[in-house]
């Protein structure tokens, strides 16, 4: 008995470090051929210039730093309808017929891009409520013209929630073959305002590995 419990106890120390230490670190890479390369980002955010901006300006530096094309689209003032499951988007065309002129654009720039990112703040556990019904009709009407990109997953949080709004979001990647980067941490960055996320040094180290793993997928 006191053999098991000396084993257990170890087990759960060797984690604990190994997890200390690759969450903490900021991952190597090597220069790569991505130049030109474009990556667009859909910001869920009412914020423009809020906690879910700053976490992708993160991500951006990195991807500026190997000249990939990086744009971001603000979808969160918007007044954007859920999907309804009338089925229309059934259609040859795979279009939705509740999306607005805009919101088919937004489409359309995702479809062009080499890899796709998608931005949350987490809302009462979740995806804020106007990104969900953006990517509810965008997924569900053309998902064939998304598969196989590369996707990722970036979320702020005030406190907790986040590991929801992650999966959330995940799951439009998973169930489309899109090959999901990760980070060496869930991809979270925490706080009130911009200035606690620049003293999540964790959270910031965390997006700049998943901006180059992202980059390494490409
Ligand atoms: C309606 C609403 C619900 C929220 N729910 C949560 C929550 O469940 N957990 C949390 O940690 N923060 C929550 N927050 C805070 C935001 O997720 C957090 O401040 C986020 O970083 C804001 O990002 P933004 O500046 O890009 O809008 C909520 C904020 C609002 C407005």
């Amino acid at each position: 008995m006191k053999k098991r419990k000396f084993i257990q106890a170890t087990a759960l120390g060797i984690t604990a470090f190994i997890l200390g230490n690759i969450s903490g670190r900021l991952i190597k890479s090597d220069k790569k051929n991505v130049k030109g390369k474009k990556i667009i980002a859909i910001n869920g955010s009412p914020n423009e210039n809020g906690n879910t901006a700053y976490a992708l300006s993160i991500i951006g530096d990195v991807f500026r730093n190997e000249n990939i094309s990086f744009n971001i689209i603000n979808i969160g003032q918007n007044d954007i309808r859920g999907c309804i499951a009338c089925m229309n988007c059934r259609n040859e065309q795979s279009v939705c017929i509740h999306t607005t002129a805009e919101e088919k654009a937004w489409i359309e720039t995702m479809k062009t891009a080499d890899a796709v990112i998608l931005a949350s703040p987490t809302y009462f556990g979740g995806i804020a409520g106007s990104m969900k019904s953006f990517l509810d009709k965008a997924f569900y009407s053309s998902s064939k013209y998304l598969s196989h990109k590369p996707g990722a997953a970036v979320v702020t949080t005030q406190r907790t929630g986040a590991s929801m709004t992650f999966e959330g979001l995940n799951q439009y990647f998973t169930i489309n073959q899109m090959p999901v980067a990760s980070s060496t941490y869930w991809n979270n960055i925490r706080g009130l305002t911009v200035d606690d996320l620049k003293q999540d040094g964790e959270g910031i180290r965390t997006l700049q590995n998943l901006a180059k793993n992202l980059i390494d997928m490409l």
